[in-house]
């Protein structure tokens, strides 16, 4: 699904990063390393590259990871972009991690999330932007599945033992490419390891 989706020229989500993490780049340390699990078609990586931080992505579809090494030579940028399965990628340690839109099964949600903090270096911080609950009343995007979108209280159990830095459930306006257009319910959490 995600291969045929990102097999036309255009980008999907565009080629700007996620608003929502480049407004809060300030709690992320200037040069760190970043992970970007499910970067898509690269366009949070590879604008992560161009403030500088040290960026590793992976995503599932070797179309995205196509387009978001075309994305990353135009813009001049290098990050080590991975073509991988989210269970077959082997995490290392890392100063931020961005998780975007990337809304796994419930099933695997929370081991994953837990996963991710425990990659986490001291003092790390990780950012999630997705989809609320009340999405499924919007069409601007995101799984048809309710049990895939996200709740502040799901967040933060599965980030119990971060330090919540910034929690954020509202609507927004989304203008990203054609697949991310208009209002929607939108989770913002940000957390710090200790
Ligand atoms: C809605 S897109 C978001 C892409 C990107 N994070 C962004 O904000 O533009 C979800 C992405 O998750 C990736 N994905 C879904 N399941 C995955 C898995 N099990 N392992 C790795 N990537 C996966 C898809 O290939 C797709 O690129």
């Amino acid at each position: 699904m995600w291969d045929q989706r990102y097999q036309s020229d255009t980008y999907a989500y565009g080629v700007n990063p996620n608003a929502y993490m480049a407004a809060h780049l300030g709690y992320f340390k200037p040069g760190s390393s970043v992970l970007v699990p499910a970067d898509g078609e690269g366009r949070n990586g590879v604008y992560l590259a161009k403030q500088g931080y040290l960026v590793t992505t992976f995503d599932g579809s070797i179309e995205g990871c196509r387009k978001a090494r075309q994305l990353a030579d135009r813009e001049g940028v290098s990050m080590a972009s991975h073509h991988a399965d989210f269970d077959a990628f082997v995490l290392s340690t890392y100063d931020g991690i961005v998780l975007s839109f990337f809304h796994t099964p419930a099933s695997v949600r929370q081991a994953y999330h837990r996963a991710c903090m425990a990659a986490l270096n001291p003092g790390g911080i990780v950012l999630v932007h997705g989809f609320g609950s009340q999405q499924m009343t919007y069409t601007s995007g995101g799984p048809r599945d309710p049990e895939m979108l996200f709740t502040l209280p799901q967040l933060r159990d599965d980030f119990d033992g971060l330090t919540v830095l910034q929690e954020d459930d509202y609507v927004g306006s989304l203008d990203e490419g054609p697949y991310h257009q208009g209002p929607a319910h939108l989770i913002g959490f940000i957390g710090r390891r200790s």
